[in-house]
């Protein structure tokens, strides 16, 4: 029996965050220490009342700790996305009480970090300021994670809250700095463009198979997803983006990247029309690879990994 791999989830949670939550909620090979809550996507309390109720929709209230961390970026005025994601569920509420841990984001991080030094994973979805914050306050944090996938950034390519920067990036761009030049062994990035725009669009004949499963599960995820699959369609996206689910997804099941590729990455910090861009340095001269970019990915397992996790009950 291959052990079960001990994972964090930092997420901003709204709509593709709740799904990517459902997988490391569910799925037999993960072991969910910890979510962490992080600003971005909607507003915070709003998160925290999304990732409570994610967690009753798959049964399993009070199971996993929800730890609260940072409710603003390091230097950065806030940035939302409620004209993307609403408030991020569409309106479905829970039912439960349940209250987060008392423990902030950043000590979990730390703590859970040395507690599986070597082996534990982090799926970062959302702004990486809680990562940064973790960095700064333990210098082994970096060294104790096996590996790190970060769903953010595109490679020299387009952004989405600005021409040139992803959301995640451009809402805390100096701690996605302190992540890239933190020495993790390895940093993995699921990236809007051009992987996401290309590999995790759900269209909506993709909605309707999910609709037609019928489950709790499934209807979740169509009321909970509308919002932001009306704006993607809306700017020229041909339904919602899972890169969320994907970057949860490759941590599990590493097979089903096809193409990984090495890059010296760092972020543009002081852009007017550019901050927030990520630069992949791809030249033979770069400076040696601070991370890796999955540049492509099995689509068809990613495709029926989702629809498996939104057919059970
Ligand atoms: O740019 C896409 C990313 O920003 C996703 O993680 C989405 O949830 C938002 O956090
Ligand atoms: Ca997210």
């Amino acid at each position: 029996m291959t052990p079960r791999i001990p994972l964090v989830i930092d997420t901003d949670t709204a709509a593709d965050d709740c799904f990517a939550l459902m997988i490391g909620l569910t799925d037999p090979r993960a072991d969910l220490r910890a979510i962490t809550m992080v600003a971005g996507n909607v507003g915070f309390e709003q998160q925290v009342e999304n990732a409570f109720l994610t967690l009753e929709v798959v049964g399993r209230r009070a199971d996993v700790a929800v730890h609260l961390g940072a409710r603003q970026p390091l230097e950065r005025e806030w940035a939302s996305a409620t004209d993307v994601h609403g408030d991020g569920v569409g309106g479905q509420r829970r039912e439960g009480t349940e209250t987060s841990s008392s423990e902030p984001a950043e000590e979990a991080l730390v703590r859970l970090a040395k507690e599986h030094a070597g082996e534990l994973k982090i799926v970062a979805i959302g702004p990486l300021t809680n990562i940064a914050l973790a960095v700064k306050r333990d210098p082994e944090f970096a060294a104790n994670i096996a590996e790190l996938v970060i769903m953010g950034g595109s490679i020299n390519a387009r952004g989405n809250i600005t021409a040139a920067a992803e959301y995640n990036i451009y809402v805390d761009p100096e701690a996605a700095q302190i992540v890239l030049d933190a020495g993790f062994r390895s940093v993995r990035f699921v990236t809007w463009d051009p992987l996401s725009l290309r590999d995790a669009v759900f269209d909506a004949a993709m909605i309707d198979r999910i609709r037609a499963l019928g489950t709790r599960r499934s209807a979740f995820f169509v009321t909970a997803n509308q919002k932001t699959f009306d704006f993607d369609v809306a700017v020229g996206v041909g339904g919602s983006i899972h890169c969320d689910s994907l970057s949860v997804l490759v941590a599990l099941e590493p097979s089903l990247v096809l193409e990984e590729n090495g890059y010296f990455v760092a972020v543009e910090l002081q852009g007017e029309l550019t901050r927030g861009a990520t630069v992949f340095d791809w030249r033979a001269v770069a400076p040696p690879a601070n991370a890796t970019a999955i540049e492509s990915i099995d689509r068809e397992r990613f495709v029926d990994a989702m629809l498996g996790m939104l057919a059970a009950d």
